[in-house]
């Protein structure tokens, strides 16, 4: 057989070195770049929505204009397309993008995980990271290539539409969830067959906008932006996510389409990232016809390009402009040469040339496979919170019969949330699922007719509209039942983009039915199934138990039913806030301090209703011992926070330590306290675990005034416990010199 270097001399005298898959990505990407026309490079800067365009227009984008990417394409209509590509001059075959946001979700059939927001409760990042290997595998057996996750956005303002697809409030969780997803989904090398593309979206600061409103103006500072929300993006680098997304919104009026400083000065140059960032939809053409920082599509393709967008999605027109921009000496060609670059690197790193991306190489026997499942079930169990349980209400024992009551105990639709074949690419709520699924009705009836307990169910109301509604025969189905489980919250048409609400509270006339219910007098349990936090203050008052289960995908009904029956004990904590009231927004718990009142002159406390980090267990915990390893250190240094955690209660349990960290004098105004620490451990019934978490003093570094990552000297509280609220926590002090 020839040698290595007999082949590469071989494959090389064709000059068609990028064919030969023994040579390094970026040598091939060389070759095949000085190959090109410029018509064959700008085709690689376009993503076509396959949903947008004919099949005809969509073989023409391929065949005639080089177009280098899909989304919205599956399967079949994928493979058609590929080997259009392939049959082309340079043979440059198609990346295929899809929105697989909490599973490949929009392929009837596939895992449905809990949305970010469920899934982020779990503080699992290792559970979080399988989500995405499960994602990976069944996005790749579906041909495709790359997904649009995870956002990094920080969910603060909760009117936001999008707050289901964030991982919370809190930045260090975030970027830790992320980094673990990003890791689940390109696995340990890009080419492995089932490993896809990451995508951190979108950069950057896109939930802050003013109002709460999507892809508003955002008021944010660059100290802001460098101070709270690049941390999670500078971890996604860290971890080699391979792309970025930028987004709709704006910052101090400049749109992030326009953006150099951002996109170029500081993701590419400053973080050094080296993959390549792609617009959100149509992000060029709003220049134009929405942010109205352009005239035409010509200054706006121009503004895109100098401002380090590589690849450009959905803004087909795009493409003419550009080349005439080339032509006529108004853009350089290098520019478009750095994006095509950094675009085929990218293809060839995960070996989208070497045929092991085609469909077929992992069998579509992993959709949805029995492992999968068992990997949803471990993750959608751990994300669910117990948020109030009076009087032991649960877990159910001693009961004949439940009456399971309200609109949302059996809807797939509301259980799934955003980004489901339900809801993309286009919407269609009368999709019927092709496979089994647990709503929280069925989850309750299988489990207590296993063990001879009655169920009857009644819907009550509908979640929007008001004519739809039967209080009376709910109230009726209940009659002699000796617990009734209500399950309420919101639904698909107030929660997603351009989906933000002005209130937050339960829509409908789902309050009416709760207190019509409450009138029973009998033990009421309420599940939420909700897409963000609701402003539910009657439901925290006169409800026996809330359970929060947001929206928890497949295997929703089977996790919960074993945590209302005791199966397993909730663990879960929430990782946002929730209001009191939607004037109380934002809420979220690392604030600045300086607030003139103490409180809202109508609102009976400046608290949440419920703080980020809380959840309850059916056992409960003691801390104590909290102990330094140093009370004084230098910014150098590391330290060791230890405590003791003790499980008095009667069952075993799983509680997430919290270490919250309050610089107490800083040159700029910092958070009362931040997260920077959290260890999820097994305690016992009766058992004492010493719980450590060591911590970077530069960690504690600040974005001073001048924009500088600074660890000023001085004290800074240390406090542990298991949740934000101060009542919860211990505290000692560190100084550093
Ligand atoms: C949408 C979303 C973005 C998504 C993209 C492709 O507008 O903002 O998150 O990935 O379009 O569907």
């Amino acid at each position: 057989m020839f040698d290595k270097k007999t082949i590469i001399k071989g494959v090389s005298f064709m000059n068609y070195t990028y064919k030969n898959a023994l040579l390094p990505p970026m040598e091939r990407t060389l070759n095949l770049l000085s190959l090109m026309t410029l018509e064959e490079k700008v085709g690689q800067m376009m993503q076509i929505s396959y949903n947008m365009v004919n099949v005809t227009e969509a073989e023409q984008w391929v065949k005639n204009k080089f177009a280098g990417s899909f989304l919205h394409a599956l399967g079949d209509n994928a493979d058609r397309l590929q080997e259009l590509a392939l049959s082309t001059r340079l043979g440059i075959p198609l990346m295929f993008g899809i929105d697989a946001i909490h599973g490949h979700a929009l392929l009837n059939g596939a895992t449905v995980f809990p949305s970010q927001l469920a899934m982020s409760c779990s503080f699992n990042p290792s559970l979080v990271e399988s989500a995405g290997r499960v994602t990976a595998r069944e996005v790749s057996a579906d041909g495709l290539h790359w997904t649009f996750s995870p956002l990094l956005c920080i969910g603060r303002d909760t009117r936001w539409g999008r707050i289901n697809e964030t991982f919370g409030e809190d930045p260090y969780l975030i970027g830790l969830l992320a980094s673990a997803i990003i890791k689940g989904y390109q696995g340990k090398n890009l080419s492995d067959p089932g490993s896809i593309l990451a995508c951190a979206k979108h950069y950057i600061a896109y939930g802050e906008s003013t109002g709460a409103k999507d892809a508003y103006d955002t008021e944010v500072t660059l100290r802001k932006v460098r101070e709270v929300f690049l941390p999670p993006f500078k971890k996604a680098v860290e971890v080699g996510c391979a792309t970025f997304m930028t987004g709709y919104q704006s910052i101090d009026g400049t749109p992030m389409t326009a953006n150099k400083k951002m996109l170029k000065d500081i993701l590419k140059d400053e973080l050094g990232f080296d993959g390549f960032v792609v617009t959100d939809w149509n992000n060029t053409g709003s220049l134009v016809d929405k942010q109205k920082v352009s005239p035409d599509i010509s200054d706006a393709s121009k503004k895109a390009i100098e401002s380090g967008n590589d690849m450009i999605m959905n803004t087909n027109d795009f493409y003419g402009a550009t080349l005439k921009l080339v032509q006529e000496g108004k853009v350089s060609e290098t520019l478009i040469d750095d994006a095509v670059k950094r675009i085929l690197n990218i293809k060839f790193k995960m070996g989208l040339f070497d045929a092991k991306k085609r469909r077929g190489y992992i069998s579509t026997d992993v959709i949805a496979s029995k492992e999968h499942q068992e990997i949803n079930l471990e993750l959608t169990r751990e994300s669910i919170v117990l948020l109030e349980n009076k009087n032991n209400t649960l877990p159910l024992n001693n009961i004949k019969k439940i009456a399971v009551i309200g609109p949302n105990a059996d809807s797939i639709q509301a259980q799934f949330g955003d980004w489901t074949f339900f809801s993309h690419p286009d919407p269609n709520p009368e999709a019927v699922p092709n496979f089994e699924y647990y709503t929280m009705l069925r989850g309750i009836r299988e489990l207590a007719e296993s063990k001879n307990i009655e169920v009857t169910y009644h819907k009550g109301c509908d979640i929007m509209d008001k004519e739809d509604i039967d209080i009376e025969g709910a109230v009726k189905a209940c009659e002699d039942a000796d617990v009734i489980i209500a399950v309420v919250g919101d639904c698909l048409a107030m929660n997603g983009e351009f989906k933000d609400r002005a209130t937050l509270d339960m829509p409908g006339s789902q309050q009416e039915l709760l207190e019509q219910l409450k009138k029973l007098n009998k033990p009421l349990a309420v599940v939420l199934v909700n897409g963000k936090p609701l402003s539910i203050p009657w439901i925290a008052q006169n409800a026996d138990a809330v359970v929060e289960t947001f929206n928890s995908g497949t295997l929703g009904g089977k996790a919960l039913a074993d945590i209302l029956f005791g199966e397993f004990n909730p663990c879960g904590k929430l990782s946002i806030s929730f209001p009191y009231h939607s004037g109380q927004t934002p809420v979220y718990y690392n604030h600045l301090p300086g607030w003139h009142s103490p409180k809202y002159a109508d609102l009976s406390t400046a608290e949440p209703l419920y703080s980020f980090g809380y959840g309850l267990s059916y056992t409960s915990y003691k801390y104590s011992n909290l102990t330094l390893s140093k009370t004084s250190c230098s910014s150098k240094d590391t330290i060791t926070v230890s405590v003791d955690v003790t499980n008095i209660g009667k069952c075993d349990g799983t509680e997430i330590v919290q270490l919250y960290v309050n610089d107490v004098i800083s040159s700029v105004m910092t958070p009362v306290k931040e997260l920077k620490g959290f260890e999820k451990v097994q305690i016992n019934a009766g058992e004492t675990k010493n719980v450590s978490i060591t911590l970077s003093v530069s960690d504690f570094s600040i974005v001073d005034a001048d924009e500088k990552y600074v660890v000023e000297p001085g004290d800074f509280e240390i406090m542990v416990g298991p949740d934000s609220r101060d009542a919860s926590l211990l505290k000692e002090v560190l100084t550093v010199f």
